[in-house]
């Protein structure tokens, strides 16, 4: 996770500023052709680093008060269990479409219009519709140095440290 967030989310940030600032030159000079090529960068490595920003803030230490769904996101906690009958069956939704994903992506809890559904993204698309409560990232290099090929582990050891005070306040905010 240290290598990830130093390395891997640094490097979003670092070619998203770069394409930031061609995008100011091409603006000044009115050159479309080059404002039209950066687009796909921009979205790659800006959906990089709002994806990794999410993340990050729905993550806690190992098994602490903020992982224990019951306690940490009251209200999250009762919307998952009307909509999924239980938090074992949600756990079940939520890591059988992490599995799903092929190649690199994201898989989302999101609350959009008023309800609550599992989504994903490719690559570093960003949740453009509805909010993202709890993001997973499911590209090699946030499991490959500790799980090897072992995605499953990955994504079963991933209940232990989320962070669910933050998805509730996610999930609070969404209502306002
Ligand atoms: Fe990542």
């Amino acid at each position: 996770m240290h290598l990830h967030h130093t390395k891997h989310h640094q490097a979003y940030i670092d070619n998203l500023n770069a394409a930031l600032s061609l995008q100011e030159k091409a603006l000044r000079s009115n050159d479309i052709a080059s404002l039209i090529s950066l687009q796909q960068q921009i979205k790659f490595h800006g959906g990089g680093h709002i994806n990794h920003s999410l993340f990050w803030k729905n993550l806690a230490p190992v098994d602490t008060p903020e992982t224990d769904p019951s306690s940490a996101a009251k209200n999250l906690y009762t919307a998952i269990l009307t909509h999924w009958g239980s938090f074992k069956s949600f756990v079940a939704a939520f890591s059988a479409t992490l599995l799903s994903i092929q190649g690199s992506g994201w898989g989302w809890l999101v609350v959009k219009d008023g309800g609550l559904g599992i989504v994903t993204t490719q690559d570093q698309d960003a949740v453009l519709s509805g909010t993202a409560l709890i993001g997973v990232d499911m590209w090699e290099h946030a499991y490959y140095l500790q799980y090897q090929n072992n995605k499953r582990g990955y994504v079963d050891g991933i209940w232990r440290v989320i962070n669910w005070k933050v998805a509730e306040e996610r999930y609070l905010s969404s209502k306002l």
